[in-house]
C-alpha cells in the first residue's frame, strides 16, 4: 500500500509577551510516514513512552477518522523526529498536525486546510504552536469560542534565532500548572503594550525594540523559576549582543534573536556554557516559511 510522508517544522510559540497568541515555525523537521496495513498498529521511532493507542499521532489520526468516517483496517506509523521532545520547540504540534494531515490524505483528503487547523488545535487546547508549524513563517492566533482566528506577518529580514536547548525536559502541563489564575489589570496594559511594540519592531525592523517588547509578565517570570540559571543565561545572551531572548513555548528552551550578520555569538554562549559545566545544545535556526508539508506522493 501506499506511504503518505508529512514534513513538520518546529515552532516557537508565546514570543515573549504572546502568551498563547504567537508563534513562528522553524526550520527543525520532524517526517511522518503513514500506511495503511491490513490490521493492528505499529509505530516506528516512537516519540513517547507510551502505548500505542495512547501515542499522539496515532490519537490525532483517530480525531479525524471518526471525523470523517474513514475506518483503515490498520496503521503504520514511522517518525524520524528531529524535534526535541518537551523543551518548547513544538515536538507535540508537530505530532498531532502529522497526525490531522496523515489521516486526512488516507481518508481522500475531505478537509480543508482550516478544518485541519481547527481540529488540530481542538487537541493542543491552544493554537500558537499549531498555527505557524501548520502555514509557516511568523503567524499570530486568536480564539474566540468556537472559532479561531489567524494572521500570518510578514517579518523584516536580518534575524537569526539561536536555540539554547537545556538538556532536561519541561512538559507543558507542569509549566501550565505554574501560572498564576489571576494578574493585574497594570500588567495586562504592559503585555498589551509589549506585544504590539514587539509585532511593529518585527514588522519594519527596529530590531533595537525587542529587548524592552520582549519582557513578559504572563508566563516568563514564573517558569523561569523552574529552570535554573535563567536569569543569568538571559543576562549573558545580551551581554554577548543578542538583540532579543525569550523563553520558547513552555520552555525550558531559551531562544535568542540575534543579527544576520552576528557570527560570534554561537561560539561565544557555546564557550559561556560550558564554563558553567552546562552541556545544553544550541542550535542556529531561520524560520521556515512553508509550514507542513506532504513530501511524498503515492
Ligand atoms: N502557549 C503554550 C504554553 C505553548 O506556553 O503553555 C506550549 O504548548
Amino acid at each position: 500500500m501506499s506511504v503518505i510522508k508529512v514534513k513538520v517544522p518546529a515552532s516557537s510559540a508565546n514570543i515573549g509577551p504572546g502568551f498563547d497568541s504567537i508563534g513562528m515555525a522553524l526550520n527543525l523537521y520532524n517526517i511522518f510516514s503513514f500506511e495503511e496495513i491490513d490490521r493492528g498498529l505499529e509505530i516506528i521511532g516512537s516519540l513517547e513512552d507510551k502505548k500505542a493507542k495512547d501515542h499522539l499521532v496515532y490519537s490525532s489520526m483517530v480525531k479525524v477518522f471518526e471525523r470523517v468516517g474513514y475506518f483503515p483496517k490498520g496503521i503504520k506509523i514511522k517518525i524520524e523526529a528531529s524535534i526535541p521532545i518537551s523543551r518548547g520547540l513544538g515536538s507535540s504540534a508537530s505530532c498531532i498536525l502529522a497526525g490531522v494531515i496523515g489521516a486526512n490524505k488516507m481518508a481522500g483528503s475531505p478537509l480543508t486546510q482550516e478544518e485541519i487547523f481547527k481540529i488540530a488545535t481542538e487537541i493542543e487546547g491552544h493554537p500558537d504552536n499549531i498555527a505557524p508549524a501548520l502555514f509557516g513563517g511568523f503567524v499570530s492566533s486568536l480564539m474566540e469560542g468556537e472559532k479561531i482566528y489567524y494572521n500570518k506577518i510578514d517579518i523584516s529580514k536580518g534575524l537569526k534565532f539561536i536555540a539554547i536547548i537545556p538538556d532536561f525536559t519541561l512538559s507543558t502541563r507542569r509549566a501550565r500548572e505554574v501560572l498564576p489564575r489571576v494578574i493585574s489589570h497594570r500588567e495586562a496594559v504592559e503585555n498589551v503594550s509589549r506585544l504590539a511594540l514587539l509585532i511593529s519592531a518585527l514588522s519594519n525592523g527596529r530590531f533595537d525594540l525587542l529587548r524592552p517588547a520582549l519582557k513578559d509578565k504572563l508566563h516568563q517570570p514564573y517558569r523561569g523559576e523552574l529552570i535554573e540559571g535563567f536569569t543569568a543565561l538571559m543576562d549573558k545572551i545580551y551581554d554577548l549582543g543578542a538583540l532579543g531572548g525569550y523563553l520558547s513555548g513552555a520552555g525550558p528552551t531559551i531562544m535568542a534573536m540575534i543579527k544576520e550578520e552576528d557570527f560570534g555569538f554561537i561560539k561565544e554562549i557555546k564557550a559561556y556554557l560550558e564554563s558553567i559545566s552546562l552541556g545544553w545544545d544550541v542550535k542556529e535556526l531561520e524560520m521556515d516559511l512553508e509550514g507542513a508539508q506532504i513530501v511524498e506522493k503515492p
